[in-house]
């Protein structure tokens, strides 16, 4: 005699199985940004610490670039002095991105979750990166 609950548990075990890859997939098809800060120079910094905490970065960093660009070209002004009081550079390629040199593992990671495409790299330099 047939054992209906045990085919059913047979089938049901063998659809898991086999859809397994699909919905293993679905879930990971567009993974969560992971920027990665392993550059040299931040390697080399002993408190690794952006120019404003990581939380204001993260929400704020188009804001303060777009302000630093209309500083430096209506009022050819260059040094800003952050929160903590160091001072920068205000620069995409000399400041932000000698230490994010990283631009495919960093920027591109957030910006390409959410499609959105900085122009910015018409004009300035993407800093070369070690494949
Ligand atoms: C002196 C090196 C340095 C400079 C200059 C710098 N950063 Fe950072 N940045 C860091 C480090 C280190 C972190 C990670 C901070 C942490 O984990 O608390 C970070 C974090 C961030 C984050 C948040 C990342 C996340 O995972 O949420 C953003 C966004 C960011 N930086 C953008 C910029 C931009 C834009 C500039 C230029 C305006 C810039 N950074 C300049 C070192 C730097
Ligand atoms: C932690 C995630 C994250 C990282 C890392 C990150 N960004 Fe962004 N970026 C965002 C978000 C979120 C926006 C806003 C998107 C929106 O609201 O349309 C944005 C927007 C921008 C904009 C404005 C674009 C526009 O069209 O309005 C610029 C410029 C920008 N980012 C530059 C950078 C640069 C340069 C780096 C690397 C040094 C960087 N970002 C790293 C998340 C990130
Ligand atoms: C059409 C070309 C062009 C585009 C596109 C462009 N820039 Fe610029 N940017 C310039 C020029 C030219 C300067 C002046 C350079 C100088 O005086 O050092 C400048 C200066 C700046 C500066 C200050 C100086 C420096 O070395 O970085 C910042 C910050 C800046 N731009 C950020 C941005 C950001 C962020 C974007 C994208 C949202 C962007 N720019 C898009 C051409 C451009």
């Amino acid at each position: 005699m047939y054992d209906s609950g045990k085919i059913i548990t047979g089938i049901v075990i063998f659809v898991v199985l086999v859809t397994f890859p699909i919905w293993y997939n679905l879930g990971r098809a567009t993974p969560p940004p992971d920027p990665k800060i392993d550059t040299p120079v931040i390697q080399e910094m002993k408190v690794k610490q952006c120019i404003e905490p990581k939380q204001a970065m993260k929400g704020n960093h188009m804001k303060i670039l777009d302000e630093w660009r209309h500083t430096v070209v209506r009022n050819g002004e260059r040094i800003y002095t952050a929160p903590d009081g160091k001072q920068y550079d205000m620069s995409l390629q000399n400041t932000c991105m000698k230490c994010h040199s990283n631009k495919t593992q960093f920027c591109d990671q957030c910006h390409n979750y959410l499609k959105v495409n900085p122009y910015c790299w018409d004009c300035h330099i993407v800093p070369k990166e070690k494949k």
